[in-house]
């Protein structure tokens, strides 16, 4: 008998050999099936775009084309939106237990899928294998953790008090109508995955852009949604790009709400623009500036290697990576030793292979930010590691950089920047005070982690810290790894919506309104 292989961000059970055998053979799949053209989907039909063809090519081997994509025009959106609002009435009628029933049905199909969405991930994005395979993991997960969240309030139904005995009353969540769901590239299954069933359970419909980074995957998700029997219309594809289609989305009249996961500048350009006639939800995720902090009593191993791991993991390309440590003037030694080693032992490469842990960035325009800021660091401060391009063999044929520490005066701005790149600052503070006062004067507020033997100093940090991820002494991920269920992700200030986050227990009733029924009993 095989025990079933579970991948996690931050662990790993079953047989890895049978993961890595079973890994090989959807890459190779993968890459069998590259170059092909795809429509966008509209309504369940294929559609051309009238724009410019996309072409999906991997950051890795940039000479690799994994698909030309339809790209979407204005045109699209606007047939798109219209098919989500004729789907949306009876979709949003159907029994709650018949919605649930297909997303559930989504997420079986997403794990029996799991070796080729991983393996698309790793070459579309750029994924280590455990990175791409916790991503289609969280998916299902995800799925089936918000399904438990409409069955437990039988489907948001509640009776509510009378205050004359002939009125009973009761309180329901309706759907708002059609969603437009923004995804952004690294984590492309797991937060189109998130969002969007959430909507669609609660009842919504959905025009769905994927990161032009990674459509293929996002065409994945739209397959298994259409596989798992979500009717025509309910989720619709487009491919396109973000400067001809990204205002068509959200200010179509015919739309809703967004739910959106990417840059804060661009969302809260829709969070400003959006409500003109009245006020729409607005559920955003907008990226972190996520500090770990290290005190005098950390065990610096753990702090090292939590550190090294939510830094430089999927080459930092995550809202939640840790991007500056705050360190106790006493232990900055020791710890920078460690952080140094651990980075250097790191295993750089093409991550498709077995124990890649460091890949690519995602593009061009990521590795010249990384110059940017190494330019900078090194008028500022001093780099302790890393500072260049990867070049020679492999690294000749797509984005790599290297893992950067950088040793900088409190005052840079490359403390309060979020920059999605394998660059981290590094500053002494005098102890937690100052700690506390530096990682709260960001604008963002996503995650946090604190290394420290002191209860109370740990406590201190849960109290003060402006963050709604929140981790002490975690060794695998200073402050990455939220699983749903586990950890509720919420981004505080520049980092949200700031209402109830993803993978948390309250995050399917955003996606509804209330409505309040008194009925006369005659
Ligand atoms: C993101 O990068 O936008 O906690 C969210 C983590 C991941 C973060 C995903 N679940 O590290």
């Amino acid at each position: 008998m095989t025990t079933a292989t579970k991948i996690t961000y931050t662990s790993a059970s079953g047989n890895l050999d049978e993961f890595h055998r079973r890994f090989d053979q959807a890459l190779a799949r993968i890459r069998a099936a590259a170059g092909a053209t795809y429509p966008n989907l509209i309504g369940g039909e294929p559609v051309a775009g009238a724009g410019r063809p996309l072409d999906d090519t991997s950051p890795i081997d940039t000479s690799l084309l994994l698909g030309r994509f339809a790209a979407a025009a204005p045109e699209e959106v606007d047939l798109a939106v219209r098919r989500a609002r004729e789907a949306q009435r009876p979709w949003g009628r159907r029994p709650w237990r018949e919605r649930v029933g297909i997303l559930r049905r989504a997420a079986e199909l997403i794990r029996e899928r799991k070796y080729d969405l991983a393996a698309l991930m790793a070459l579309e994005v750029g994924k280590s294998r455990l990175e791409a395979m916790g991503d289609a993991e969280e998916s299902a997960d995800l799925i089936d953790y918000y399904s438990g969240q409409v069955e437990e309030t039988d489907g948001f139904v509640r009776d509510m008090g009378r205050i004359t005995p002939v009125e009973r009353n009761t309180d329901v969540l309706r759907p708002y109508g059609v969603f437009v769901c923004i995804a952004p590239f690294n984590f492309p299954l797991a937060l189109s995955t998130g969002m969007s069933s959430a909507a669609l359970m609660a009842g919504n419909t959905i025009v769905y852009k994927p990161s032009e980074e990674a459509p293929w995957t996002g065409l994945r998700l739209a397959e298994i949604y259409r596989d798992a029997g979500l009717p025509a219309g309910a989720f619709n594809f487009l491919a396109g790009r973000r400067e001809d289609i990204g205002d068509a989305l959200w200010q179509h009249p015919g739309v809703d709400g967004v739910v959106f996961t990417g840059s804060k500048a661009v969302g809260l350009r829709i969070h400003a623009g959006i409500s003109a006639r009245w006020i729409k939800p607005c559920l955003m995720e907008l990226g972190g500036k996520n500090a770990a902090i290290v005190t005098a009593s950390a065990d610096i191993d753990a702090a090292a290697e939590g550190v090294m791991r939510s830094t430089f993991g999927l080459q930092n390309q995550k809202c939640s990576a840790t991007s500056r440590v705050y360190l106790d003037r006493t232990v900055a030694g020791p710890f920078l030793e460690h952080l140094v080693e651990k980075t250097r032992a790191i295993r750089m490469g093409d991550p498709t292979e077995r124990d890649v842990f460091f890949g690519p960035v995602i593009n061009q325009r990521s590795v010249e930010r990384f110059e940017r800021v190494v330019a900078q660091a090194r008028r500022e401060g001093a780099i302790l590691l890393g500072g260049e391009r990867l070049r020679g063999g492999v690294f000749d044929k797509g984005h790599f950089v290297a893992p950067t520490i950088a040793k900088l005066p409190l005052t840079s701005s490359l403390y309060r920047e979020e920059l999605f790149v394998p660059f981290l600052a590094v500053g002494e503070v005098s102890g937690l005070d100052e700690a506390l006062a530096e990682s709260n004067a960001a604008e963002y507020g996503l995650t946090a982690g604190i290394f420290s033997a002191d209860r109370q100093e740990v406590e201190r940090f849960f109290d003060e810290i402006e963050a709604g991820v929140c981790y002490a002494n975690k060794r695998s991920g200073a402050t990455t790894g939220a699983w749903p269920g586990a950890q509720a992700f919420c981004g505080w200030k520049g980092s949200g919506s700031t209402g109830k986050g993803g993978c948390g227990p309250y995050y399917v009733a955003q996606f509804l309104r209330e409505q309040n029924r008194t009925v006369i009993e005659t």
